[in-house]
């Protein structure tokens, strides 16, 4: 992919700038059945969906969104056939390389949240560089879930957190929902306001399970390569008709 010159897009009318979510959360499911519809190999799919992706990076940055967390390889997606997981990894590797200049340009903020030990050398040093070049912009924060699952993160705080208390820094009952907070992998960036998931499949699949307690969710049936600005925009429309009440009484 080559850099096309960025123009900055107007928020649509109908949106209220001061009622967009702050942290827009995405599952990009469904670039495996967008590819068989169209006769071609999965992998064709997770091609399109990288596409996808930049250009909701770019219209969340140019209407004003804060944050974007992506979803790109959760912990169970090991499980698929090895082709598979070799291509979306050399992938990764091959559009961060391509896209970092213009992230940078673009003041992104990027973050990989997950646990990335596991990833290939070559990728985490990509993934590493990237964080390090981009880590003082101050435009959106675009975090890439890469090998994350939400019950592993929890396992993970608890771990750190347990050891803390047995070596005696810390004593239990200063446990709160804060401190366990700055031992996720999200430590620092707001909860999602906004979680959107493409294919119309009506779950979780170990996204963000602690941060999501009271987002707003989303579904489309639209499959990941085909959403385009015009279905992120009837998302936002439908996150700004709603009444978020977080357990208290609402305007009735
Ligand atoms: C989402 O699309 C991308 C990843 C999980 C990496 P899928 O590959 O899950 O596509 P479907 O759900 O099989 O259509
Ligand atoms: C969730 O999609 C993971 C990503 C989008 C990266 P999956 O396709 O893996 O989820 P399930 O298997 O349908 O729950
Ligand atoms: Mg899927």
């Amino acid at each position: 992919m080559t850099a096309k010159p960025s123009i900055l897009q107007e928020l649509p009318t109908d949106l209220h700038r001061d009622r967009l979510p702050k942290h827009v959360a995405v599952i990009m499911d469904g670039n495996g059945r967008w590819a068989k519809r169209q006769g071609l190999p999965r992998i064709m799919g997770h091609r399109r969906g990288v596409d996808t992706l930049k250009d909701l990076l770019r219209c969340c940055r140019d209407w004003g969104v804060q944050a974007l967390t992506a979803y790109a390889f959760s912990t169970e997606n090991w499980g698929r056939p090895l082709e598979e997981v070799d291509f979306l990894m050399t992938l990764f590797e091959r559009v961060l390389r391509q896209e970092l200049r213009e992230m940078k340009e673009e003041n992104v903020r990027i973050r990989f949240v997950g646990n990335l030990d596991a990833l290939p050398t070559s990728l985490q040093a990509e993934i590493e560089r990237s964080m390090l070049e981009t880590k003082d912009n101050q435009g959106i924060t675009f975090s890439v879930a890469t090998n994350y699952g939400g019950r592993q993160e929890i396992v993970r705080a608890c771990r750190a957190i347990a050891s803390q208390v047995q070596q005696g820094l810390l004593h239990p009952d200063n446990i709160d929902e804060s401190l366990f907070e700055r031992h996720l992998h999200t430590a620092g960036v707001c909860d999602p306001d906004l979680l959107i998931r493409t294919s119309g499949e009506m779950r979780l699949s170990n996204f963000l399970l602690w941060q999501a307690a009271y987002a707003e969710l989303y579904v489309t049936d639209t499959l990941w390569p085909d959403f385009d600005r015009h279905e992120f925009h009837q998302a936002l429309a439908s996150y700004q008709a709603r009444e978020r009440r977080f357990g208290k009484v609402g305007n009735v």
